[in-house]
């Protein structure tokens, strides 16, 4: 019988993460199906309990649902809680368990997609919402490095630097909240955008010297050229991404959750980057 999977959110039409499951079950031979679910915004327990009642294996968590589907969890694993956010559930009899692909995810496509490796890397995270969030323990355990949380709110990146004072393994880890305009001439390995500006086309405000030589500028969201990439572009950056392989990645990880099989990631990147 096929096992049924989806992504549910919130708008949902435009995810392709239905499309990059049907490429990973052609490749593999794994017998899933997998859709996209809207649940309405007040409606995302009841639409997971209908799921678990029509016998779905699982299903991945997007905007705006992933921190209520943390909380709806019985099981979290260590990367899930780091989050505070689920993108992946797995049901099993009588429980649900969350974890979190989203950071593994970016680091892999870092990584191995771009052949950087983080380790003693400067990073500059920029945003402290939930995709920053999502990402910053791993990003943490990876470069063993400095690294530095730069936001508009200066609040929320303090607080975000908080969880990791107060994490057991990753205390001791340098962490630095700088609010926008205050970054002076420090100068970074790794810019990462986790921020939603670029939806609304908004410009970044990074001094020109932020870019070490070499750097790489990586944008979480993908699709078009955002004002932090082009920004990027303009000031000579030699490696620019969006968050294409990124997505692929977390897909890729919440697969190997659900199948025990690990997905070729690079063809099916490699699709997806035609069709933009
Ligand atoms: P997400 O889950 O996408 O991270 P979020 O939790 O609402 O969403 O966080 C959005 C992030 O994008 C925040 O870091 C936010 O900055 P503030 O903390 O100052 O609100 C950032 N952001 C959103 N729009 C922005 C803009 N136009 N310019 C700069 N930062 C922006």
């Amino acid at each position: 019988m096929t096992d049924k999977y989806a992504v549910i959110g919130n708008p949902i039409a435009h995810s392709k993460s239905p499309q990059i499951h049907k490429m990973f079950a052609d490749q593999t031979g794994q017998d899933i199906s997998y859709e996209a679910i809207l649940a309405p915004l007040d409606g995302f327990a009841a639409t997971i309990e209908r799921l678990r009642k029509e016998g779905y294996k699982g299903c991945n968590v997007t905007v705006p649902f992933k921190h209520e589907a943390w909380q709806l969890c019985n099981e979290l694993t260590s990367r899930a809680i780091d989050a505070e956010a689920v993108n992946t559930l797995k049901f099993e009899t009588g429980k649900v368990i969350g974890d979190n692909t989203d950071g593994i995810g970016l680091v892999r496509d870092i990584e191995h997609n771009f052949s950087t490796s983080l380790k003693g890397k400067r990073i500059l995270l920029i945003g402290a919402g939930g995709a920053a969030h999502g990402v910053l323990h791993l990003l943490l355990e990876a470069a063993q490095a400095p690294l530095v949380i730069y936001n508009r709110t200066l609040e929320k990146a303090v607080s975000l630097k908080k969880t990791i004072e107060q994490h057991e393994k990753l205390k001791l880890r340098s962490v630095e909240a700088v609010e926008f305009g205050k970054l002076g001439d420090k100068q970074f390995d790794v810019v990462i955008n986790a921020t939603s500006a670029g939806l609304t086309d908004s410009e970044i405000p990074l001094p020109v010297t932020v870019f070490a030589p070499g750097a790489l500028a990586y944008d979480m969201m993908y699709g078009r050229e955002t004002p932090f990439l082009k920004f990027a572009r303009e000031h000579g950056v030699a490696v620019i991404t969006d968050g294409l392989g990124m997505l692929v990645e977390q897909a890729a990880e919440s697969f190997f959750i659900w199948r025990g099989v690990r997905p070729e990631t690079a063809p099916v990147i490699a699709a997806l980057r035609k069709q933009q």
